[in-house]
């Protein structure tokens, strides 16, 4: 990786990290170029930690984190604000303004965008996630689902290369799933890579190329969406289920990974 080739390029990690007694991550090797990327795996396996190193709110213990071509593991997360945004899985831990707009605005001025820039960018991106007309209200009179869309603006205001989301699905009814994978696709087309930590099965499989499967703080298996929903032996062990789709069109008695409802409808 240079730095030459910016945007689509890569987060990429590979090491150790220990918590006191066991490592919490161990063995990873991996690298991201472009592609959205779907991250799944049950609770406590480990990727909330993974995507905080990506960020440098961890430092690993061994091992480097290379981003842009540059090795991040003694570099804060203010260092690379600009670089790497990281929607939280819980919208409570990110939001600390009382306005909507103040907590949009406070990234992008964090990071150096002029005022006016700041302002327009926080504006359509309230007005992407469909919260313009709530900017001047308080975060904590609206409803957790449009607190976690809050946290998604506040990060796509500050226009980083790398836009990871922790769980974003949770909580979201069809508009804002709709609305979330709309953006996602936007990011992508714009050049970004996106990493996306999801419980949602059906949202891996409509919105995600290539999944990536932790258990037990290792990477189970990275590649193709198709390929990570056809193996059940991989499945079991990481304890995640195929998609609804996936399993309705296997009852059915389809041969393959159907992952979308244009493919089971074509069958
Ligand atoms: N701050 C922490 N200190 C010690 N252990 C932690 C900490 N945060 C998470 N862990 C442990 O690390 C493992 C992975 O957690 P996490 O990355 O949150 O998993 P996931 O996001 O996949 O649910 C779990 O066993 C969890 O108990
Ligand atoms: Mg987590």
């Amino acid at each position: 990786m240079t730095s030459a080739s910016l945007k689509r390029e890569s987060a990429s990690w590979s090491g150790l990290v220990f918590s006191l007694e066991a490592p919490i991550l161990q063995g990873i090797n991996v690298t991201f170029r472009g592609e959205p990327t779907a991250i799944i795996g049950q609770n406590g396996a480990g990727k909330t930690t993974f995507v905080k190193l990506l960020k440098a709110l961890l430092k690993p213990s061994s091992g480097d984190i290379i981003i842009n071509g540059k090795n991040i593991k003694n570099t804060t997360a203010a260092k690379i604000a600009s670089t790497v945004g990281l929607v939280f899985q819980n919208p409570n831990d990110q939001i600390f303004k009382n306005n909507v707009l103040d907590e949009v605005l406070f990234g992008p001025l964090n990071i150096g965008q002029a005022p006016e820039v700041a302002r327009a960018n926080a504006e359509i991106m309230l007005d992407l996630v469909g919260l313009l007309d709530k900017a001047g209200e308080n975060p904590y009179d609206l409803s957790l689902a449009e607190r976690k869309m809050i946290a998604v603006a506040s990060i796509l205001a500050m226009d980083t290369d790398i836009v990871i989301f922790d769980e974003p699905t949770m909580g979201q009814d069809a508009r804002g799933k709709k609305k979330l994978k709309e953006i996602i696709r936007e990011l992508y087309a714009q050049g970004k890579l996106v990493l996306c930590i999801l419980h949602d099965m059906d949202f891996v499989a409509e919105t995600f190329g290539r999944t990536v499967i932790f258990s037990n703080g290792k990477l189970l298996y990275d590649g193709p969406t198709r390929q990570a929903f056809a193996g059940q032996a991989i499945l079991d062990t990481a304890r995640v289920e195929q998609p609804h789709l996936t399993q309705l069109a296997c009852k059915m008695g389809y041969d393959g990974v159907l992952l979308k409802l244009e493919e089971l409808i074509k069958r």
